[in-house]
């Protein structure tokens, strides 16, 4: 089976890991891939957002399956170009990615479905905004309607801030076109989770919850971020939480969207706000979310070949997925002036470390080969996503942190509390 990953992160990077572990594996291809997974993968030099390049491609490689990391390209209706063109892909259609591209149309569906999420109303008129915001009370949160690489939320403490943000967005153009419609919403208090499901659109399989950390710094503080770290299984995930998640969350969208006539398959990430027991969905996702992929993907005990095959051919109804029944916690070390402006080209020390025993994996995330030397460098915000795994959650985070102590670069930051809210 010749297979290609799209995107250059540190979620494609453990995709390339556990993908290369199948026997069904013959070549591995990544567009456009970073230093990491070139030692798994051949690194391809297309753009993820390169849907015609990537088409062309696969076509002349004859590659039997294509998986869309990366949520841009789904949005930009990626899988409904193969499957016109009859290649195998992993991933939803434009009009389903829809649940992650747009936020009023996700909100819209919630609604309709009875899901339950933060009270909410879509404006793309300053005045109608501000108005309604003077019948509110804060904290409130003001969220870009479109793709803004998870930088489109603002929660404000204020009225005034929110004021701030509603301008800044939509006279603004703070997040372009993205931001042309936004999503007032009620801000949810209590403790996040992410279930991510692999789905063929009929029948949904739960992956083990995980729990993200999202701001820059040590106890939840700082600016947001694309995720410092992260860790599975969150032991807010019990059996009847993750029942209740399945059957008043996952199926119902999965329903609405097939009404829709936009059946989902692939990976439905549900974003979750847990308090007094009961879940509330912050946001959709229509892929693996980032870092949760690599302390997930690391304790699935399934081929994961096999799963997606399954997920394509429409017959998850008949795939059994196993989970080794051990921890993972993932600390992510980024370049200095993350999640702002960043320099690149930092020499990277200390990565031969992994492999050399099982239970510590060093993906990378924004990593080249230099063009000078042959050095590894940094060449992006989040640099590695460092992954230990342990009997618990407290032996997976020792092992994550004494692998972090072994990295040097230039400028380095990464959290000291990764998993700790498991421990509070
Ligand atoms: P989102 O991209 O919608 O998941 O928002 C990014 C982050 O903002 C979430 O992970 C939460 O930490 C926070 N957030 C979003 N919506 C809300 C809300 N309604 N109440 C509280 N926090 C929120
Ligand atoms: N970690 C959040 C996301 O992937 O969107």
């Amino acid at each position: 089976m010749k297979v290609l990953i799209v995107g250059s992160g540190g979620r494609e990077h453990t995709l390339a890991w556990k993908l290369v572990q199948s026997p069904s594996m013959t070549k591995l291809y990544c567009a456009p891939g970073n230093a990491g997974i070139a030692a798994l993968a051949e690194c391809v030099p297309l753009a993820a957002a390169d849907i015609s390049g990537l088409r062309a491609f696969v076509q002349e490689q004859s590659i039997d399956l294509t998986i869309v990391g990366p949520e841009g390209p789904l949005a930009a209706g990626i899988v409904d170009d193969f499957r016109k063109h009859k290649l195998r892909i992993f991933g939803p259609h434009k009009a389903a990615a829809r649940i992650e591209s747009s936020k009023a149309f996700s909100k819209d569906l919630m609604v309709r479905l009875g899901i339950p999420t933060a009270e909410s109303k879509t404006f793309t008129a300053v005045a109608a905004a501000l108005d309604y915001l003077e019948r509110r009370e804060a904290p409130i949160v003001v969220k870009a309607d479109g793709l803004a690489q998870g930088k489109g939320v603002v929660i404000a403490h204020s009225r005034a801030e929110a004021r701030d943000a509603v301008l800044a967005m939509l006279e603004g153009r703070a997040f372009g076109e993205a931001g042309s419609r936004i999503v007032i919403e009620e801000f949810l208090d209590g403790e996040e989770m992410t279930v991510m499901a692999f789905t063929d659109g009929k029948t949904v399989i739960p992956m083990i919850p995980a729990q993200d950390h999202k701001r820059l710094r040590d106890g939840d503080t700082g600016p947001n971020t694309g995720g410092m770290g992260a860790y599975a299984p969150a032991p807010l995930g019990t059996g009847k939480m993750m029942e209740r998640v399945r059957r008043n969350i996952l199926e119902p969208a999965l329903e609405g969207l097939s009404q829709l006539g936009s059946p989902f398959q692939g990976v439905l990430y549900a974003g979750l706000m847990v308090s007094g027991g009961e879940p509330r969905v912050l946001e959709f996702n229509a892929r693996l979310g980032d870092p949760e992929t690599q302390v997930v993907l690391p304790l699935l005990k399934t081929d994961l070949v096999e799963l997606l095959l399954a997920v394509t051919e429409h017959r998850l109804d008949q795939a059994t997925v196993e989970w080794h029944g051990r921890a993972a916690v993932c600390v992510v070390v980024a370049a200095e002036g993350y999640p702002g402006a960043i320099q690149t080209g930092m020499p990277i020390h200390g990565l031969e470390q992994e492999g050399s025993e099982d239970d510590l994996m060093i993906f990378h995330a924004g990593t080249a080969r230099s063009s000078s030397s042959d050095a590894i460098v940094t060449a992006g915000g989040r640099v590695l996503g460092i992954t230990g795994i342990g009997e618990d959650l407290a032996a997976a985070r020792t092992r994550a942190y004494a692998g972090v102590k072994g990295i040097q670069f230039e400028g380095m930051q990464y959290r000291n509390d990764i998993g700790s809210r498991a421990f509070a």
